[in-house]
This record gives structure tokens, sequence and C-alpha cells, in this order.
């Protein structure tokens, strides 16, 4: 059974470009494959200085994965800083990792170019997320477009690493999401936190509204018809539609007599009805913060039980256990 990773970044609320664009999928390979999927609590550290913020990012995080269907028992599901084997092997690997492959990371530059000063960490970043991989024999790892160089670097570092001390490493493979970058938000661009446009999963029903109304259409008459391809507010309406719904819709498009503010008001209504099981699942989570303890502590175990075996794998070909 393929072995799947993958790491969330605690940033906050999560919106339906998230979840449409990877959570989604990811859920569902606890159903048939070994699935490995943790929050990476390290990496957040790069850009978010502040102790409170990142304990509570993380455990919100911990609570939105489990409200949307990731079941601990199917799946092991755990916090990155309680496997510390990871920042061993991450120094390891920095060690077999020329200043040049990480010089060329695009994301990295991307920040740079935004005008952030970078720390150490960030620049290291890839180092960490090769090390998140290597240390579980991964064999695939789903990821948005924006990460398909991170997996290109972690199979550099993995390849000469194996070319000098033998067959240490599984070469995991990445598995790209085209979808991640189609989800539009409320202005039309990729939905993303850092562009404002996003909606959120859990916001309650007052701001799920306010931003429904707010999604950017042309301005077509209600009469005219419409193009439904051309129309980001379909595009979204498309994500939570039934099948027949969704036929019935591009038809009232086509033939006009629909406006969009009549769209939107079904738009709000499918999608409060959708994320409902899953709103009701996070207040039963929120009320029991001993029982997500339990959850990623038990999830720790697992995963280091796995790592342990790796590591000391690797520790023994470099000559660090003596
Ligand atoms: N860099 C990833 C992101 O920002 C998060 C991440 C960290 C990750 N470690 C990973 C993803 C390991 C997959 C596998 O989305």
């Amino acid at each position: 059974m393929a072995r799947i990773l993958s790491g969330i970044q605690p940033s906050g609320s999560l919106h339906i470009g998230n979840y449409f664009g990877m959570m989604k999928q990811m859920i569902q390979y606890q159903n048939n494959s070994e699935l490995f999927c943790f929050i990476v609590n390290y990496h957040a550290m790069t850009s978010l200085h502040d102790g409170n913020e990142l304990r509570k990012n993380t455990v919100e995080a911990a609570i939105d994965f489990l409200a949307l269907g990731l079941d601990p028992e199917k799946s092991i599901f755990w916090v990155q800083s309680d496997v510390p084997e990871v920042m061993e092997l991450s120094w390891i690997l920095s060690c077999h990792t020329s200043l040049g492959l990480l010089e060329r990371s695009h994301s990295y530059k991307d920040k740079i170019s935004r005008g952030l000063v970078p720390n150490a960490g960030l620049f290291t970043y890839p180092v960490l997320m090769a090390a998140d991989i290597l240390l579980y024999d991964t064999n695939i790892v789903p990821v948005g477009k924006d990460q398909k160089q991170h997996i290109e670097i972690t199979r550099d570092i993995a390849g000469s690493f194996n070319n000098t001390y033998g067959d240490i490493f599984v070469m995991p493979e990445g598995e790209i999401s085209e979808e991640t970058s189609i989800i539009p938000g409320i202005d039309g661009q990729k939905m993303s936190k850092s562009y404002g446009n996003t909606i959120n999963i859990f916001d309650d029903e007052k701001t799920l509204k306010k931003k429904v109304m707010k999604i950017v259409t042309d301005s077509t008459p209600v009469e005219d018809p419409k193009d439904p391809d051309k129309c980001n507010l379909f595009s979204i309406y498309k994500l939570f539609a039934a099948e027949d719904s969704l036929r019935n819709m591009k038809e009232r498009y086509l033939k006009g007599g629909t406006g969009y503010g009549q769209v939107k008001n079904e738009l709000l209504e499918i999608l409060i009805e959708y994320f409902k099981p899953y709103r009701e699942n996070r207040k039963s989570f929120e009320q029991d913060p001993g029982e997500i303890y339990n959850i990623l502590k038990k999830g720790a175990n697992k995963a280091r039980s796995v790592a342990a075996v790796t590591l000391k794998r690797v520790k023994d070909a470099v000559g660090i256990n003596y």
C-alpha cells in the first residue's frame, strides 16, 4: 500500500480553496492508502513569531482537519514538533544540500522580492521539508503546484545522499494537483489568504453571506444569456452543486433570465448546507480540547516509531552512531 504524506501550515482560518484544492482529496486517501498527515508548526515559525498565535493556530488546524473528516484511526495525524527526530534529520540533510539548490528556490526568491527580510529558517525551509518527507519513507506527496519545486529539491537531496551512502532513503514522488490554482476567490484571482479574497469554511452565516454577495461578476443584465465558463461565481457554485443542479444552473445561465444576485442566494444556501455537518463536528471537538491533545499525542507516537527506524539507518550510515 502506498504511503502518502502531506504537511499543512497552521496559518489561521481555512478557506474553501484549501478544502477543495487539497484537504478533501487528502482526507479521502485514508480509505485506500497509508496516510501520514501533520501540522508543520516548525515551518510556520519562519514567518510567525508570536508564541500564543502559533499555539492557537496549531490547535485550530488540528480541529479543522478532524472536523472535516480526517480519522485518526485510519491515518497517522500529528504535530511536526512532536517528532523531534525530524530536526536531527534536517541537520544531517542540510550538510548534504548545496547552497545553490536552495538559492534557486522560487518560493524563497518570491518572498524576498516582495520585500520580506529572510531569516536563515526561511532559506533552509526546503531542507526541513525534505526531512519531513524522507523521515517516513514516503512514496507519494500530494501538494499544490506551488510546492512542486520543494518536492524536486527533496528528490535531489535524497538522490545525492543515496549516491554517497547507498540506498538509505525511499525516493518520493510528488502528486501535483492542478486544481489548487483554479479555485477563484471572490475577486476572481486565485483564492488565497494573502489576497484577502477568501470564503472561510467555518465563518458564521452572516460573514459567509457578506462574502458571497461580494463575489465579483460582470454586469450582464438579468434577462441576458450569460457564459458560465467565464464566470467565477459559477466556478464557485460548481464546487458545491450536485450534478443535476449544476446542469440546471448552466441552462439558466445560457438561457438568460437569471440574475447574478439570484445565483448568489442559491450558492449561499448550498454552501451553508454543504459544510453544516462539519460545523457541528467542529463544535463538539472545540468542547473537548483534552481529546484533541490525546489524538495528536497518539499520532505522534505512531509517527515516531516509523521515524526512529529511518533515523537509525541514517545515523548508522553517516557515522553519527559510533
Ligand atoms: N511547504 C508546505 C506548504 O507550505 C508544507 C509542508 C511542510 C509539507 N512539510 C511538508 C507538504 C511535507 C508536504 C510534505 O504547503
